[in-house]
């Protein structure tokens, strides 16, 4: 072979070991490594009043970047130059992601929105380049009477195929519930919080869901480790009204329409947290009162030591019903009031939407209070609707088959 010849193979060699990793990345969704001023893992959430406020959480690779957010009301804006625009900055912290990058977390926090409208944002730098894509999310209306919102647990995915799974499962999700204001997550999103190419898939997946709808998680054990949930809460920007015993962000509260959430960290200080739980339900006056934990009193299996410091609370002040993650497996309780099984409408209903990812637990044993428990070893997701006196809980698998479904009456 002449030389010409030799040269001519390795460079057509070398082009097709490129397209080879370009095609790779783009049928595994790995985003290629992005410029070090464009937001990724972009991500909206509630942190005060959900009718006049929003909250944004992003990623870059420069953990200089400013943090700057545009906002105008309407939809399919694209000239935020010339259209009404509010601009709001945030703070910019650096994630030691530990293979020698350090990475910014942005978070910015819009206040004095209009409740009931639909804006289009970007998130960036601030300068010409560097800005995300538009997207559009709406505030909640006021004195909305009834809404729907997504339940999901325990994405916790490793590799990228992984996510694909979590992505395909809210696709399904808001096919069927295409009315649904915002996510409750019960933990567990990932695997390994240190690990940021999981996050990425996280957010790479359901980044058409998660840039306009709130994702709402609770701690789990593969968010909090060892009492340090610092990797977790630097991807989300969250309410900080919780208990002073664990750190912001780990348990809190808001409201949408009649209903109060309240998201509690079973990961640490569960008999701290009793007071400003106790405080917490008692000051509410919504009709509806719902709380989201990671590892669950009355889940698959039973998590003794939340029965006598929460359960009591739940009772007393009438909790509907309680979202539970960490079995990976579904499970319904009956309703319960000191934990006995009582008449439906007259306790708390129990849950675990089974996991909205890849792994699944062998079905533990059957105990006294599940009314429906089972292993269908498929991704699952509930849509919750409130309407007036009538809670209706409807879950599915991600193939679109039904599961498990509930309403309670008040
Ligand atoms: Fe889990």
């Amino acid at each position: 072979m002449s030389k010409k010849n030799m040269y001519g193979l390795l460079i057509i060699a070398l082009l097709a070991v490129v397209i080879a990793v370009a095609a790779f990345q783009l049928s595994s969704g790995i985003p290629s490594t992005p410029s070090s001023l464009t937001p990724h893992s972009i991500v909206t959430t509630f942190k005060e009043n959900p009718q006049t406020s929003r909250a944004f959480t992003w990623q870059t690779a420069n953990p200089d970047a400013a943090t700057v957010l545009q906002i105008a009301p309407g939809s399919g804006i694209t000239d935020f130059d010339r259209d009404v625009v509010l601009t709001f900055e945030g703070t910019t912290t650096p994630i030691d992601t530990g293979n020698g990058t350090v990475q910014g977390a942005h978070k910015v926090f819009a206040t004095n929105l209009t409740p009931g409208t639909r804006y289009t944002y970007r998130v960036g730098n601030g300068e010409n380049e560097g800005w995300s894509q538009p997207a559009e999310f709406e505030t909640e209306a006021k004195h909305t009477t009834a809404f729907t919102f997504i339940n999901v647990t325990d994405s916790q995915g490793v590799t990228d195929a992984d996510f694909q799974l979590w992505g395909k499962t809210l696709n399904q999700a808001f096919a069927t519930f295409p009315d649904a204001k915002f996510i409750v997550h019960n933990g567990d999103l990932t695997e390994d919080p240190e690990d940021e190419r999981s996050w990425q898939s996280f957010f790479s997946h359901a980044q058409t869901w998660l840039a306009s709808y709130p994702l709402m998680p609770a701690t789990g054990n593969h968010e909090e480790i060892d009492g340090n949930a610092d990797r977790f809460l630097a991807h989300f920007n969250l309410p900080e009204n919780g208990s002073d015993s664990v750190k912001p962000g780990t348990s809190y509260s808001f409201d949408y329409g009649p209903a109060h959430f309240v998201f509690l960290n079973t990961e640490s200080k569960v008999k701290k947290q009793t007071e400003w739980l106790r405080a917490d339900l008692a000051a509410t006056k919504q009709p509806w009162i719902i709380v989201a934990m990671h590892h669950g009193p009355y889940g698959g299996n039973q998590k003794e030591s939340l029965l006598d410091k929460w359960v009591p609370l739940f009772d007393e002040f009438g909790v509907d019903l309680v979202l539970q993650g960490h079995n990976h497996e579904y499970s319904r309780s009956y309703p319960l009031q000191n934990n006995q099984i009582v008449e439906d409408g007259k306790g708390t209903v129990y849950v675990v939407t089974n996991a909205a990812g890849s792994k699944w637990n062998k079905k533990k044993a059957d105990l006294f209070y599940h009314r429906v428990h089972l292993q269908n070893g498929k991704p699952t997701f509930a849509g919750i609707q409130i309407a007036g006196n009538t809670l209706t809980y409807a879950a599915f698998a991600v193939d679109g088959s039904p599961v498990d479904t509930f309403t309670i009456n008040k």
